[in-house]
């Protein structure tokens, strides 16, 4: 259980004083895992070989993979009748990316003619959507819906399961505060408490109302912890952050995906400090299971333990299985290290035989969770895979999903939304057309021929096709011959300009970091040809990530951040692009000036010298070239409504005791369309015992605003919203003087201030 003392120059935290921070021991929905296991895994247990037991602890990946089985975890080398003989001697736990029902069901047959008979877990990367395509989980994240996310999640877990899977790793809830690492695309963005809140939404969603069920799947949040915080962007490098950022910052999702019930969590490839996760004892079981009371599974990541030897910190195989087990990873994934050496260690002593013992306990309690005793087969269903995946009403959740998740940068003019008809529209660049880069980087189960494109969506929205032309005009990454000009010619011809560019697929995701994250020159190229044609432009950026935008693009008057939208992309642009739906999701990361301002998040320290309003002044912190805060900033997105913000009212503009403070302002829509508006609320603590952030965002709804329509939002404030880690490590809240913001973004909105009061 986390400690909840106060430092000595904290005067007013109490009891009340829990939550964020500090935590109680987690409820875990599944149950505890391993500490009170069912009666008979202990029965079962002293039947096992060692070889079982490490068989037990043995991951691999499926011999035949999904549809789209990754270059980067590839199907696993062993062929097929090897894995099914593995499965048969009780020498594998279970297989991930597994291709489906049929191959599932064969080689839980198998398994169930071992010599203890114990079922088979099938686990996937089932990260935004199954066969049915939701958004990626940046772009979800952008929607500031957690409730949607709970929902394609849980439509994820219906298709998912229906193929035999009853693990997912997912969520992932670290927190990318760095554009250039490539898996930011996998996350909710830079913000604590909107990791916090699409942790626990996620989770909730994939575990549905129980795991036993055959349409849940159990919960994996990974990667711990700080992968996000890798030096330079570079993904496995090196993460060396204080104790008290990884408490403020990178645990929180975490504890939060943990109290929602994540039954299982994933070490990560990175060392913390000079520590590799997956050997990192303090982290793993310390604070874990000491502070936090986590009883659920830990597993490595793909052969997370083996590379403890080329980070320098094993040496040799049965070192890294040793000191992997050690430090509390009970599940090795893809190294084989655990079949190969545990049984062996633990004969000489090297490993406990109770850490053996409590490891095989905690895997077999999830499979009993998991229902796999009762009903080994009860995930696979013969026609049931086929009869669950992209159902009609799935697609519809994709859509609309995939229209939550879109954020308008800007609408100069008034250009959006354009008219259904009467409009000759050249629709331009290398995503404008062509089922590729739909779907996303990191979907083992998606297809994009499965998955509508723009050209597509567009066509069936307007009212005469033929308006519609369509330019690649620039490869991705090269130009194409004859494309600019082909491109200038269509928007001569046209009187409004659709510009489809941004990156690929395989430019974000698993070690797929950029040191510049800008639209690849090609594009950029293309889109100045075609502004100097001098049409009203709409630019549609595909990403995945944020990015510092440039010339043309950035200077274009509409622009739309359209992520990677999944099986419905195309429809789900086109509803925003004609009116039928007004944008409705904001940044959750910064978009900067330019690359060399990342890590860039919004609620960064301020310095001593912090620059005056106004320009750059000698020895004040700044760039030389460019401004220190973000072109769009976290929480900024438009709506086709006028929201205008009034009447900031912060209580008494005290908080005392155990008290709350009511914080409300007035949001009106005063244009002629429809909203949904995301109101922020923001705190800066002015003085503490430790620097606080400039702003930190500590809550926020989503409201619908009818054309003319205002409403009044009200926020409470609690001091646990408040707390911090003091300087002695522990959570305290400290009387002073906060400032706080209610507003559309972190950068703007109504200020108003309170006292924290004893
Ligand atoms: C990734 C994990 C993933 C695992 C299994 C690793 O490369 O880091 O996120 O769950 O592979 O596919």
């Amino acid at each position: 259980m986390i400690k909840t003392e106060l430092s000595r120059r904290s005067l007013i935290a109490g009891a009340g004083a829990l939550g964020l921070l500090a935590r109680p021991a987690i409820g875990l929905a599944i149950g505890p895992a391993g500490d009170q296991a069912p009666a008979f895994v202990d029965a079962l247990i002293a039947r096992m070989t060692p070889e079982e037991k490490a068989g037990q602890l043995t991951l691999m990946a499926s011999a035949i993979g999904g549809a789209a089985a990754s270059a980067l975890n590839p199907p696993n080398a062993n062929n097929v009748e090897q894995q099914l003989a593995a499965a048969r001697a009780g020498q594998i736990t279970g297989i991930f990316n597994g291709a489906g029902s049929d191959w599932h069901r064969r080689l839980q047959q198998a398994a169930l003619q071992s010599r203890l008979k114990i079922p088979m877990v099938f686990a996937a990367d089932v990260i935004h959507g199954f066969r049915t395509v939701f958004p990626v989980p940046l772009g979800e994240a952008a929607s500031f819906e957690p409730e949607l996310a709970e929902r394609t999640a849980r439509a994820a877990a219906e298709e998912a399961s229906a193929a035999g899977i009853a693990w997912t790793f997912a969520p992932m809830v670290d927190i990318a505060r760095d554009a250039r690492w490539g898996r930011s695309v996998e996350g909710a963005g830079e913000d604590v408490l909107l990791g916090r809140r699409f942790a626990e939404a996620r989770v909730k969603g994939f575990q549905g109302r129980g795991v036993d069920r055959d349409d849940c799947v159990l919960a994996c949040a990974k990667h711990f912890a700080a992968y996000g915080a890798a030096e330079a962007g570079l993904d496995y490098s090196t993460v060396d952050v204080s104790e008290r950022t990884l408490r403020e910052v990178y645990f929180p999702p975490f504890q939060a995906a943990f109290d929602a019930g994540a039954g299982t969590t994933m070490a990560s490839f990175n060392e913390i400090s000079g520590v590799p996760a997956t050997g990192n004892r303090w982290l793993l079981t310390d604070v874990l299971r000491g502070e936090w009371g986590f009883s659920g599974l830990v597993v490595s990541d793909y052969t997370g333990d083996e590379e403890m030897i080329a980070h320098g910190f094993a040496a040799d195989g049965r070192d890294a299985a040793r000191l992997a087990f050690l430090a509390g990873v009970d599940m090795s994934m893809q190294s084989g290290l655990y079949a190969k050496y545990l049984p062996g260690l633990v004969a000489e002593g090297a490993v406990p035989q109770a850490r053996f013992d409590q490891a095989v306990r905690r895997v077999l309690t999830m499979k009993a969770r998991l229902g796999l005793f009762d009903r080994p087969l009860g995930r696979i269903v013969a026609g049931r895979e086929r009869e669950r995946v992209r159902t009609p009403a799935a697609l519809e959740l994709a859509r609309e999903a995939a229209r939550r998740s879109v954020v308008m940068l800007k609408n100069d003019g008034g250009l959006l939304p354009l008219a259904k008809a009467g409009r000759r529209i050249a629709l331009i660049g290398p995503f404008a057309e062509g089922q590729h880069d739909l779907i996303g980087p990191w979907n083992v189960y998606g297809d994009d021929k499965q998955a509508v494109d723009l050209a597509t969506g567009i066509r069936a929205a307007v009212a005469d096709p033929k308006l519609v032309t369509v330019a690649a005009g620039s490869g991705i990454d090269a130009p194409l011959a004859g494309g600019i000009e082909a491109a200038v010619a269509a928007a001569r011809a046209a009187d409004v300009l659709v510009l489809a560019i941004g990156e690929s697929s395989n430019m974000s995701g698993e070690a797929q970091s950029r040191t510049a994250i800008t639209v690849p020159a090609p594009q950029q190229a293309l889109a100045e040809a075609v502004a100097a044609v001098g049409k009203p432009i709409v630019v549609v950026l595909k990403n995945g990530r944020a990015l510092a935008l440039e010339g043309a693009v950035r200077d274009a008057p509409a622009i739309l951040v359209s992520w990677f939208l999944g099986s419905e992309g195309g429809p789900a642009l086109a509803d925003i692009l004609f009116g039928a739906y007004s944008p409705s999701a904001r940044l959750p990361v910064s978009f900067p000036y330019e690359s060399g301002q990342e890590p860039y998040h919004y609620d960064h320290k301020p310095t001593g010298r912090p620059n005056p309003p106004g320009p750059p002044q000698e020895y004040k912190a700044h760039y030389r070239t460019a401004p220190n805060e973000a072109l769009f900033p976290f929480g900024h997105g438009l709506t086709y409504g006028e929201i205008a913000y009034s009447g900031l009212s912060v209580g008494d503009g005290r908080l005392g005791g155990s008290g709350t403070l009511s914080i409300a302002a007035t949001v009106a829509n005063k244009g002629r369309r429809a909203a949904e508006e995301v109101v922020q609320l923001y705190v800066r603590d002015r003085t503490a015992s430790v620097t606080r952030p400039v702003r930190q965002l500590k809550d926020f709804r989503k409201i619908a605003l009818a054309p003319g329509e205002s409403k009044t939002v009200r926020f409470t404030l609690r001091r646990e919203d408040l707390l911090f880690i003091g300087q002695d490590g522990k959570p305290t809240v400290e009387p002073g003087w906060f400032d706080l913001w209610v507003g559309p973004s972190a950068a703007e909105g109504l200020q108003g201030a309170f006292e924290l009061v004893a």
